[in-house]
């Protein structure tokens, strides 16, 4: 039976710190602001942007939700970023995704301060990171690097898959896997053989998005198994992209759903808005 990497223990131990650090700040004027919009009604993303206000308020970091209408054009999204850029009392900006289909995400993305781009999803700091010259980093595998680092799991040489290519998880983790001298492979749901392609790997990050796509027979025996998915059951209840019960079994080190990577991807969002909010001073 492998060991827990508990997300959530080592999120509360984070947050403590810069709870600690906010407090630190306020003593010279400084008081790391973040405004997250959300744009419509989606359950899912309200649950998100509430988990994330939740979370600034215990750090002491001020958050605000900007709830808009589904109905609000580009334009006018575009313009409401324009007046958070501007406006200091915010260091950092979050636009909740996905939008809505008659939103360009790319050029909403592309109108955040990057310096406000706490979410690390803005072109320049997503190309700042594949130069080898991170700033903001997206808050998932950012989050599971600083698990690799917690429990002292050794990177370099190591073969890393990661499955899933998405632009804010799965390309991205790749190149900070790959910043640690990690041998690293992208599959994806198109991958030929992919159990064959997953068994090579020593640190496996799933990130496919399929409820228990992954059993025992993608795992080799030691290997570290990092989930990243937010499913639900057909009776509603939440679960990874792993069949935890059977891949515990054989792997070394594996992140439970609830309670492993999300409460770390808040936690680097905080993270970050605490160092946005430091360099723009
Ligand atoms: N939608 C799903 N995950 C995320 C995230 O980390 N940030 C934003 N902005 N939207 C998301």
């Amino acid at each position: 039976m492998g060991e827990l990497i508990n997300g959530r223990e080592l999120a509360d131990k984070m947050q403590s710190e810069l709870k600690v650090e906010v407090n630190e700040l306020a003593k010279s004027g400084i008081k790391p602001g973040l405004v997250v919009i959300l744009v419509g009604d989606n359950p899912a993303s309200k649950t998100y942007v509430k988990n994330k206000n939740i979370a600034a308020g215990k750090i002491g970091i001020h958050s605000k939700i900007e709830h808009v209408a589904e109905t609000i054009n580009e334009a006018e999204l575009l313009t409401l970023i324009g007046k958070y850029n501007k406006d200091d009392q915010f260091h950092g900006i979050l636009v909740q995704l996905p939008l809505p289909k008659h939103i360009d995400e790319e050029k909403i993305l592309l109108a955040i301060d990057p310096e406000k781009d706490v979410d690390g999803f803005h072109p320049m700091n997503l190309g700042r990171l594949f130069i080898n010259e991170p700033t903001m980093i997206p808050c998932t595998p950012y989050g599971i690097m600083k698990m690799f680092e917690a429990y002292d799991v050794d990177l370099e040489g190591k073969n890393a898959v990661v499955i899933g290519r998405s632009n804010i998880v799965g390309k991205p983790m790749s190149q900070l896997l790959l910043m640690e001298n990690a041998t690293v492979t992208i599959a994806h749901s198109k991958t030929k053989n992919l159990e064959a392609v997953a068994k090579e790997a020593d640190i496996l990050v799933v990130a496919i998005g399929r409820g228990h796509f992954v059993t025992k027979e993608f795992v080799k025996p030691g290997a570290v198994v990092i989930d990243v998915g937010m499913n639900h059951d057909e009776n509603g209840k939440l679960i990874g992209d792993v069949k935890f019960d059977e891949v515990s079994e054989l792997a070394s080190y594996i992140t439970p759903v609830p309670k492993g990577v999300g409460p770390m991807t808040i936690t680097m969002l905080m993270y970050q808005t605490v160092q946005a909010a430091k360099k723009q001073k």
